[in-house]
């Protein structure tokens, strides 16, 4: 059968997407909402992701076989229950269980409930009984925005200053909004922090690679937090034994618990885990592939992704076997000069045609034919290789032969990786 897929996204993560499921032959049409101007094989449809009618309105006009919805606000503001709803196969999480991103809150109890590791924690929904307990516990302390918050609602406070500080930002002058009127106050934890992301259909969860994102903007991990600046795979940190105490501690008892809670989740869940001295911990749920982590995994699959989706919509992942390369894979964004604060846009890329196929799009446009710079992480440049540094080096050597002015990226992804594999 010929297959119409609409993919709901427009960064290099559903670029990546795309191409992992365009390597399957019987993949017709790739439609993306809202898509971007550097993804080959695809009819970009200028559609909002968060644009939930517009995007059913869209199904209603072009039959589509699948729908693929990846970033996190169409999933917890429910598109899958609405294009359900229509008769369309998602992959993605409902509503009821995308929560575990979409409430800190949430995701804490369900913790709670279900015996799970996580950093010891207590909510406020008054900015005075938050700054109370601000006042007196140990430091550092973690201060989180209850909803999304675009990736910045994670303020990591190392005086009482901070802390209130952090506390009065969310909850007095409400600068996330909503997301901002319950804050959780968290316990500061130390470790090396791994990516898992993995497929269930609700009953069944397959890990994938484990990968290690860098999220500050600077060398050695300094500057702002950014929704992430480079990505290597697999994570060293992520022994064999780590993976069956994650399993048995937290990845099965998360799908149990959230079907016990008739909450199914069907799709990627992404867990961010910091493995403490005390044992590996959840620091985060994400309800989707994470970006950059799904540009640097999925080169490596080699089992079909597009049979791993369908094989999760149709609550069968169990009979899925999926295989990964021994390979390594490094991802570096380019970023646009400013970012993750005000950026600069319209500069002119040149990417040489033999690398085209490894890089991801993502903050792109095109201006009279030419590709030029329209967001602040303009695209991840992928290499792959044996050993991780033999990754680390490819995706060094064709970040050198790509242009636009002003670009910024990390020098270091992969070195704290590095330091544990003795530089292989
Ligand atoms: P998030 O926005 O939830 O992805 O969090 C951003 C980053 O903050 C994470 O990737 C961690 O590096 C850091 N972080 C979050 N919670 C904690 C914690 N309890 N202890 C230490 N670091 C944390
Ligand atoms: N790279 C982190 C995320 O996608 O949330």
């Amino acid at each position: 059968m010929r297959m119409k897929i609409m993919v709901i996204g427009g960064g290099g993560r559903e670029h990546a997407i795309i191409r992992a499921l365009r390597k399957n032959r019987d993949v017709e049409t790739v439609y993306a909402l809202p898509g971007n101007a550097g993804m080959e094989d695809t009819v970009c449809v200028n559609v909002a992701a968060t644009d939930l009618e517009g995007v059913v309105a869209f199904t209603r006009e072009h039959r589509v076989d699948l729908a693929v919805v990846t970033p996190d606000d169409p999933l917890v503001l429910g598109m899958v229950d609405l294009l359900e709803a229509e008769g369309i196969p998602c992959f993605g999480p409902r509503r009821n269980a995308a929560i575990l991103e979409g409430s800190k809150v949430f995701a804490k109890t369900f913790m709670k409930r279900w015996n799970i590791p996580t950093a010891a924690w207590e909510v406020f929904g008054d900015a005075e009984a938050a700054k109370d307990y601000v006042q007196r516990a140990d430091l550092p302390l973690v201060i989180k925005a209850d909803g999304l918050a675009l990736g910045k609602g994670v303020i990591i406070a190392k005086t009482r200053e901070e802390a209130l500080e952090a506390v009065d930002r969310i909850m007095v002058q409400k600068v996330f909004g909503k997301s901002g009127e319950r804050v959780i106050v968290e316990e500061f934890l130390e470790g090396p922090e791994v990516t898992l992301l993995t497929l269930t259909d609700g009953e069944s969860l397959v890990p994938l690679l484990s990968s290690m994102d860098h999220k500050r903007a600077g060398d050695g991990d300094t500057g702002l937090n950014t929704g992430g600046m480079g990505c290597i795979a697999p994570n060293p940190f992520y022994t064999p034994q780590v993976h069956r105490r994650c399993m048995e501690e937290i990845c099965l008892p998360t799908i149990r618990g959230m079907a016990a809670e008739g909450r199914p989740f069907r799709g990627c869940l992404y867990f961010g885990l910091m493995l403490t001295e005390k044992g590996p911990k959840v620091i985060e749920y994400n309800c989707r592939f994470g970006d950059p982590e799904a540009q640097t995994i999925l080169p490596l699959m080699e089992t079909d992704l597009l049979q791993a989706m369908l094989a999760v919509t149709q609550n069968r992942l169990g009979e899925e076997d999926i295989r990964f390369s021994s390979d390594s894979s490094c991802c570096v964004i380019l970023a646009s000069a400013g970012y993750p604060g005000k950026y600069e846009k319209g500069r002119e890329i040149t990417v040489p045609g033999d690398l085209l196929e490894h890089v991801y799009m993502a903050g792109v446009a095109r201006e009279k034919g030419k590709l030029v710079t329209s967001g602040g992480r303009v695209m991840g440049v992928l290499g792959r290789g044996a050993s991780l540094s033999e990754a680390v080096h490819q995706a060094y050597a064709r970040v050198d032969r790509i242009e636009f002015e002003n670009r910024q990226y990390r020098r270091d992804i992969g070195q704290r990786a590095l330091a544990v594999t003795g530089g292989k």
